[in-house]
Order: C-alpha cells, then structure tokens, then sequence
C-alpha cells in the first residue's frame, strides 16, 4: 500500500537536498524531501561560499541571495590566511586567500555579480530549506530512508517514521538520494564508488572563546597551526576555523585512523584548544565536539534509471578546496531543470542521463583536488624542519635556522615562502570553482573546438561562450539606469536567447519553436535603444560572436549552442539544437 504519492523524492535536507527542493518546487514541480533527524546540520560544517554557488542563490531569487550575505562573514574578513606556531605564538607566514589578493579580487569582480563569502552550513541549510518548504515541497523529518525499488514507471520507497516507529511507502517517479558521505541510495543501487573511504582521522571542536585579541588584526576564516602532531590524519594541519567573528569556533586536529578514536571529552578538547590558542589559561564554552574520518571516493556513475545521487553520496572529500557543500548545490542545480523538463513532458527522458555524463566528471575532479590539497601542506613542513619526528628541542632548532643571516637560512626561507605561495591552489583556486565545462548529448557545439586555457585552469577562471560553459557575466543597463548581469538575463527555470541588433530574427524563431515545443524560450536582444543596452563593451567583447548572432543558455546557465552570425534559417537550427538538446 502507498502512503504518499510525488512526483520526485529526495533522501536529505543537506546543501544538496534542501537546495533540489528549493530549485523543483520553484519550477513547478511536487517533491517531498525527507530527513531521518528532527532538524537540519547542528554544526556548522560547510562555510566556504564560492560564486558560482550564489549564483544558484541569486537565481532562486534576489530575496535568498540576500538573505545569504546577511548572514555571511563578508569576503573582506576571509583573506588573511595565517600560518603559526599558535594564535598567541610566533606567526610564520600569510596569504591572502579567497580572492581577497587584489589581483583575484578583479578576478571575482569581473567573473560574476555575486561574491564569496563565508555562510556556516547551519545557515545555509535553513534558508535553503525554508525556501523550498515556502514554495510548495513537503518536508518530513524523523523519516528514515530504508530501501527502494525502481520499476519503469517509478521508485517505492520505505521509509520509517521514528515518531511512530512505523514503516510508511512512498511512491515517486524519481528518486534522488542526496543523503550523504554514507549514501544507502547509492549503495542500494549498486553504484560503482571509486577511491578509499576513512583514509585520515580529524576531531572537529566547537567552542566559544573571545579572540579577537590574537585575530582580529589580521582577519581571516582559517588559522593554521604547525605543531608537532599536526600534519598527521586529518586535513593536513592543525586548524583554527573562525565560525562567527571572533567569538565561536571550530578547532579541527588529526588523529591517527590506525589507532582507535580518541575519546573526546571535556578535558581533552579544552588542552587541544588551549594548545592551539597558546593560551593555556584559555576557557571555552564547549558547543560539541566529534571525530570524523576524511575520505578520498567519487561515484564513477550518478544514476540508475530513476534514480539520481548527488552531493557527498556522490564526491567524498575532506573540506579543502572548500568544495562539498558548493558542488552538492551545483549538482542539484545541473539535475532539477531536466527532471523538470521531463515531468513536464517537454523532454524525453534520455536528458536525465545527462546529469551523469556532465557531473560525474566534476565528482572525480573536485575529490582529487581536495585530497591533492592535503598533500601539499608537505613541502611547508619540509621548509621547517618539521618532518624528522616529535622530538620538539629538534623542530625547535630546525625553526629557528630560519631566523639566521647564512645562505642556508636565506634558502629556508625562500623554501617556505614558496610553500606556502603555492597553497593558492587550495586557498584561491578561483578556476576550479568556476570553470565547470560540460560535454553531452544536452549540448550542441556543431563541431567548434574548445578553447584552451590561456592560464593555469585550477587557480583562473577563464570566461566564453563555448557551448558548455557557463555563460559569462556582464553588466548589461536598463533604459533607467538599473544595472543587471547576464546571468540575471537568464536562468529561472527556462532556456534564453541572448543575440544583438540584426539579430531580431532568433527572437522570432525562439517564439515559434517554443510554442511549437510548449516551451517559453526567452530572448533578448542586447543593443542600443534595446531593453538591455552594453554600454561598456563588455559583453560584445565576451560573448565570441557577432552582433547578429545568437548564444543560447540552458536554464542551469550553461550555454547549449550558439552561432556567430544569422543563419539562413535560425528557426530551423533552433529547433534543430532544441529536439537535440531535450531528447525529443
Ligand atoms: P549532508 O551530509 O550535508 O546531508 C545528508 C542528509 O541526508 C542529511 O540531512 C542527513 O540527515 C540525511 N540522511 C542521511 N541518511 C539518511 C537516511 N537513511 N534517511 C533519511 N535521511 C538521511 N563544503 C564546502 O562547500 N565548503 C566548506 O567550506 C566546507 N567545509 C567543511 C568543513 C568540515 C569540517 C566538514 C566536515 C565538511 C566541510 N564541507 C565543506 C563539506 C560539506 O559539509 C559537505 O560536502 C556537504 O554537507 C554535503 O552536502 P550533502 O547535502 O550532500 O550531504
């Protein structure tokens, strides 16, 4: 017997759930989002908020992108990346991070309307949450996913209700399991995970303590802290994690994954904290505290049929790179227009099996990333002296060859600044956040080559219209002054035809193959006199065609196909490129 019927359901309220709600109910379509715990995260694990994930914010709406930045930590607090003994103790190096180095900051300036920001995961899940709940999806909590089964028609699944302690079946046409690091969905249906789970140790320690005193002149969300001990397990180094400024924190420190967990009680976080503080009169007010295990695992295939996994079921990673939480939300904003689009009846199913072809790419490359980042805290311990064991008088000395006036000491120096130079690749690595290219079936690049990458593509992001990538952003006026960003221009759950003057004519084609498909294709045309004027040139000289030509973006942002001129029959092509890309 069914006790509840949907057109999709969704196994988690995390980045990666509640984020699919919010997107599906926003186009219309019934979902019900489950979550075996009575509430959302109650630590705040994910806080690095990247561009390209407030764009997803920012095309939820203006209303969810600012109710983001109100409660984020402002980009401008994030920088001052610090490298030390411990907060009170000797500082041994910076770097600015997080595009707040002033050659990155134009670099995030000129790549999106939006900016990076810090927003904790207990804030980001709720209004994520809130805002698919307020438009139509249904959540329950204290429902926990059991099993499935898929027929072709359709997913049931069992779930236990732990109020009642009852088993309830719920019937939908797709299933997306975005229920974690430890997915059953994606265990269940047998998908092939690469990689090793639990291959370091890491304690994570929340506390409040006032410590402005030791940060708040060089403001930053991480303060790394090179003591004996620290580079083993864990994330690589010894952190000191900035939650609210400057009074709520998250200590993280490895541990051996060989040896058992240690018992973290109220002693043992209070001597890490004051160890890593340097103040060992510190008193904290303790608000948890949990050991976690750092995993190097991608799903090489994200779905079965009808169902769909995402997130940390997906890509399982440790937190450098600061990519989970941003790629479970880019995930679902890659899944919900197509299964959208095909519970509407305006897709053939085969467009689902896009999501794999475009995301399971992304799922391997951001999983080696952040494992790689682990790997190159190395080279500054090395510059140190910190890597010949424990004995603490030896690493002392090693630390203090620095300081001297002969060629070696210059040479240490020059190796730490160095070392520590190259860790943009984990702390300002704009390109891996931003370049996300697709290749499939749901694009259609009529045979134009890709565009090399002019920088190196992990740390720029490198802007074009190539059918595949994100459409760039520039700032397009309005006749009364309002300034918008072409990513404003498209998006919402509906494909977009932006061209110029003399190019009226894709504006007339995208109205005729959109009411012969059933689907509202919108187009503008950017030019003088027109709703969107260039005023500055930007976009004329980034889109890569000509006036009359036409770029056309898929409602998840990407461009689709575009054509550098008029063609000789551009309601032909379009509707070419739209049975294409729909699978019709
Ligand atoms: P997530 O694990 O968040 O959610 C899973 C959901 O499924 C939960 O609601 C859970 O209750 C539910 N669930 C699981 N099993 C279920 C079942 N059987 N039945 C019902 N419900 C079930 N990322 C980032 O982008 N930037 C960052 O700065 C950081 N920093 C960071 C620091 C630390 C210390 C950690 C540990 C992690 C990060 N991350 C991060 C990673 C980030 O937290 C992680 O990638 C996201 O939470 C993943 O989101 P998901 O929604 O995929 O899973």
């Amino acid at each position: 017997m069914v006790d509840i019927t949907t057109d999709v359901l969704i196994i988690g309220t995390g980045p990666a759930g509640s984020s699919s709600a919010a997107l599906l109910s926003s186009y219309g379509i019934e979902n019900v989002v489950i979550n075996r715990y009575r509430w959302l995260a109650n630590t705040p694990r994910a806080h690095i908020t990247n561009q390209r994930t407030m764009e997803v914010l920012r095309d939820l709406g203006h209303e969810v992108e600012q109710e983001a930045y109100l409660f984020a930590t402002e980009q401008e607090l994030m920088g001052e990346n610090v490298f030390c003994e411990s907060l009170a103790g000797e500082e041994i190096g910076r770097m600015k991070s997080w595009g707040t180095h002033p050659l990155s900051k134009a670099e995030h300036l000129m790549s999106s309307p939006t900016f990076m920001n810090d927003l904790p995961q207990t804030f980001m899940e709720p209004l994520l949450f809130k805002t698919a709940c307020k438009r139509g999806s249904n959540a329950r909590m204290n429902t926990e996913y059991l099993r499935h089964v898929q027929d072709s028609d359709g997913v049931t699944t069992t779930c236990l209700d732990r109020m009642t302690g009852k088993e309830i079946t719920i019937r939908s046409k797709y299933l997306i399991g975005a229920d974690g690091g430890n997915s059953l969905v994606a265990e269940h249906e047998d998908l092939p995970i690469a990689g090793k789970m639990g291959v370091g140790g890491s304690m994570n320690i929340l506390f409040k303590a006032d410590l402005s005193k030791y940060v708040a002149h060089r403001p930053s969300v991480l303060y790394w802290v090179m003591q004996p001990g620290a580079d083993v397990g864990g994330i690589g180094m010894g952190l000191v994690r900035m939650i609210r400024p400057w009074n709520e924190w998250l200590i993280v420190w490895g541990y051996d994954i060989n040896e058992p967990a240690p018992v973290v009680d109220q002693q043992m976080v209070t001597d890490v904290a004051r160890q890593l503080v340097g103040d060992p009169g510190l008193e904290i007010e303790l608000l948890s505290a949990n050991t976690w295990t750092v995993n190097d695992a991608y799903a090489e295939q994200l779905s079965k049929g009808r169902v769909f996994i995402m997130g940390d079921a997906a890509h399982r990673h440790p937190p450098s790179n600061g990519l989970g939480s941003n790629t479970s939300i880019q995930d679902a904003f890659n899944l919900c227009w197509k299964l959208a689009s095909v519970l509407k009846g305006q897709a053939g199913q085969a467009l689902l099996e896009s999501y794999n072809t475009e995301r399971a790419p992304i799922a391997k490359q951001i999983v080696t990333r952040a494992n790689q980042s682990i790997g190159e805290f190395g080279p500054i311990f090395e510059a140190l002296g910190m890597t010949g064991g424990s004995d603490i008088d030896n690493i002392k000395a090693n630390m203090d060859a620095r300081c001297g006036t002969d060629p070696q000491a210059e040479a240490q120096r020059a190796a730490l600044n160095a070392a520590i130079a190259f860790k943009k690749y984990e702390f300002d690595a704009h390109g891996i956040e931003m370049n996300q290219r697709y290749a499939s079936d749901a694009i259609v690049t009529d045979e134009q080559v890709e565009p090399a990458f002019a920088k190196d593509e992990v740390l720029h992001y490198q802007p074009t219209t190539w059918p595949g990538a994100r459409i760039p952003h520039a700032w397009v006026f309005d006749a009364i002054g309002g300034k918008h960003s072409t990513l404003d221009l498209v998006g919402g759950g509906k494909f977009t035809l932006l061209t110029g003057l003399g190019g009226e004519a894709w504006c007339e084609a995208a109205k005729a193959v959109g009411d012969a498909l059933g689907i509202e294709i919108v187009c503008h045309v950017i030019g003088p006199r027109q709703t969107y004027v260039d005023h500055t040139g930007d976009w004329a000289r980034t889109r890569e065609i000509g006036d009359a030509g036409c770029v056309f973006v898929r409602p998840d942002q990407h461009v689709c196909w575009r054509s550098d001129a008029l063609s000789v029959d551009p309601k032909a092509d379009l509707k070419r490129v739209m049975i294409s890309i729909l699978a019709l």
